[in-house]
């Protein structure tokens, strides 16, 4: 862009990028959807390389699966780009990034950056955290305390399991080995409907740390009541009627505005009648 005496006029935004994707500054970039923020990514890792620094260095987190492809075949396409640019459209380009006269080592580094970006072993990492965390437990399961070989559960495979918890959990002979575990469902079944208890088993999945930690505090139903009681902040004396009580108070109850709304109810029902 240009103004009206000829200059180079560059934007407040590229020079904020800039500065961002300068490799010697620590940066924070938050900025709004589509702004720019994987643009000044890829430009750091960029001019992180030609710098000289080690593809194997250099590592990018993202949060989704495509974020880090955008970032990867970013940074890819601009280097692919610069394999087939004759010098002066190369020195260009590196001017544009560094905001300096690119040197003439420069330039014969750029050009061999895509393939030592592709072959470094170990190469250019840009993986999601949930991947690096991976890794990370696959290099060090002691430490960690988990088994070598763990493979990660994703949201199919545990529905597919979980139902097949529940298909045992339901079958005759289960029922017939645990005549505590029958009368427990067939309540949870009376109270909630069969919606109801599947509803219940997600939310005791989704929980299971917190309800295996109740589990093992909640050895008798004393036990349990208590835990129960502490969590909902309850007195010893309360009990269901003096809830009920204290939060229904009888004489306190608007009793003809009711009755008043009982009536209107069936007035518009015997008008959908017809009358
Ligand atoms: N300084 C710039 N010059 C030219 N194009 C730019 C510049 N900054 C960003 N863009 C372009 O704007 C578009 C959006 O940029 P980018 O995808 O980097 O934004 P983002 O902040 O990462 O978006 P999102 O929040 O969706 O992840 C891209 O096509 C990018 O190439
Ligand atoms: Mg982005």
């Amino acid at each position: 862009m240009t103004d009206d005496s000829g200059m180079s006029v560059i934007s407040d935004t590229t020079l904020r990028q800039n500065l961002a994707a300068t490799p010697t500054l620590s940066a924070w970039v938050s900025a709004n959807a589509g702004s720019g923020k994987t643009h000044v990514l890829a430009r750091r890792v960029i001019r992180l390389l030609l710098r000289g620094a080690r593809p194997s260095a250099i590592l990018c987190l993202t949060y989704t699966k495509a974020a880090s492809a955008e970032m990867s075949n970013r940074i890819f396409r601009t280097l692919g780009e610069w394999v087939r640019l004759d010098d002066a459209g190369l020195a260009g380009r590196i001017a544009e990034l560094e905001g300096r006269e690119a040197e003439p080592h420069q330039l014969i580094r750029a050009r061999r950056l895509f393939a030592t970006a592709l072959e470094t072993p170990g190469g250019l990492k840009i993986q999601t955290i949930h991947a690096f965390c991976e890794a990370v437990l696959h290099r060090f399961p002691l430490e960690a305390n988990i088994p070598g070989h763990f493979s990660v559960l994703d949201d199919q495979k545990a529905t597919e399991l979980l139902a097949e918890a529940r298909r045992q959990l339901m079958s005759t002979q289960s029922f017939e080995n645990d005549p505590d575990l029958a009368a427990a469902v067939t309540e949870a079944l009376d109270t909630g409907g069969e919606a109801g208890f599947d509803k219940l088993l997600q939310g005791l999945y989704a929980r299971r740390r917190d309800y295996m930690a109740f589990d093992a505090r909640a050895r008798t139903p004393q036990a349990a009541e208590a835990l129960i009681r502490d969590a909902l902040g309850l007195l010893p004396q309360e009990n269901e009627a003096s809830l009920v009580e204290t939060a229904w108070p009888l004489d306190a109850l608007p009793v003809d505005y009711i009755r008043a709304v009982f009536d209107f109810a069936r007035l518009g029902q015997i008008i959908d009648q017809g009358l």
